[in-house]
């Protein structure tokens, strides 16, 4: 059987950072109250006339390098991005472009926070079906762009960023059992009200911000991670306790801290990078996963459960030995 296996990781921030201290000039918060209830302490933010692609195609060309391939071998190109430059062309296609990569299948794949872990299971599906032999998958974010910097429910949690990883078909996993899902029934807890077909008007407006029902996506996100996780683990015959690494979604350290919890996983066995990411929405796990390796904790053949949960609700896992 073939299997996908993960060869090469990348990530990019932008320059810009602002710390906690900074928001606290903006809006009405405070450094303790944002550290204590999210876990951030600073977040990087675009410039400007940054985009999300932009952003991509730095964190690609670290993954190219690391997995040791020419861009003439990639022949899948997938993007999970809630904040593509266009609404069309799709993202992976400018930046299919922009690397030299010959023309390929290039898409981008909306699934909020969950971007990445769904581009990531697609990818995965190609390879084992023997369909694709090289695939660039990322996930990314220009999420600030979203925020509406005077609303402290929301400006204070997210960051931007871009996380890239280069897949390969291995005759040893690689990648062991995926599990993606979703329910539209809790669209109203976390949405964006703009899209190309309602309301594009109003875009840039004031009424045009981040929904959020804080509490309420807590609560799901952690119940149906702690689902997941196990549906993982036992559809592949693992047990908890096998478990090397948890790179979870980085929303929030309390969020990260009840599914370690669930798992029964000192924290010590986490990738935790919300404190200097924030969430960076579909980048967040591509981009633990590449701090994780690159500081050396998660080593090759380590087993390694990835997960997220964002809006929509969308939720997915990945197993996989790295
Ligand atoms: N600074 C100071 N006070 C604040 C701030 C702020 N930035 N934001 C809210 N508050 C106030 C509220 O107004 C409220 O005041 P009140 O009691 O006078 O009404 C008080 O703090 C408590 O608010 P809660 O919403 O109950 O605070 P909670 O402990 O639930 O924390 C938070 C809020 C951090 C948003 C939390 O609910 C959370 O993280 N939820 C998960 C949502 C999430 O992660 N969303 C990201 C996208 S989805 C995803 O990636 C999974």
């Amino acid at each position: 059987m073939t299997y996908s296996r993960i060869v090469g990781t990348g990530r990019y921030l932008p320059e810009r950072i602002m710390t906690n201290a900074d928001l606290e000039k903006i809006v009405d918060t405070s450094d303790e109250w944002i550290r204590t209830r999210t876990g951030v302490e600073r977040r990087h933010v675009c410039a400007e006339d940054q985009t999300t692609s932009d952003m991509c195609i730095e964190a690609a060309k670290v993954a190219i390098e690391d997995a040791g391939i020419s861009v003439s071998e990639i022949d899948m190109v997938i993007t999970g991005t809630t904040t593509p430059d266009l609404i069309f062309p799709n993202i992976s296609t400018i930046i299919q472009h922009k690397l030299g990569i010959p023309a390929c299948t290039a898409f981008s794949l909306e699934a909020a926070c969950t971007g990445f872990i769904y581009a990531l299971t697609t990818a995965d599906k190609f390879i084992k079906a023997g369909e694709v032999k090289c695939a660039l998958v990322m996930g990314a974010e220009c999420i600030t762009k979203l925020v509406d910097w005077s609303d402290r429910n929301t400006c204070v949690l997210f960051g931007d960023g871009a996380g890239a990883v280069i897949l390969k078909p291995s005759e040893e996993p690689g990648i062991i059992s995926c599990h993606l899902g979703a329910d539209g029934q809790y669209k109203d807890l976390l949405y964006y009200p703009v899209g190309a077909s309602k309301d594009l008007a109003t875009a840039g407006t004031a009424g045009a911000k981040i929904m959020m029902s804080g509490n309420e996506v807590f609560k799901v996100a952690v119940k149906t991670l702690g689902k997941i996780a196990m549906e993982t683990l036992d559809d592949a015959g693992v047990s908890k306790e096998e478990l090397d690494w948890l790179v979870p979604h980085q929303a929030n350290i309390r969020i990260i801290q009840a599914m370690a919890k669930r798992l029964d996983m000192p924290m010590e066995k986490v990738i935790v990078t919300v404190q200097d990411h924030g969430n960076t929405s579909a980048a967040s796990v591509p981009m633990a996963l590449d701090v994780g390796i690159r500081d050396g904790r998660l080593k090759r053949g380590q087993l390694i459960l990835m997960e997220a949960f964002g809006g929509g609700f969308t939720w997915g896992s990945v197993l996989m030995r790295l």
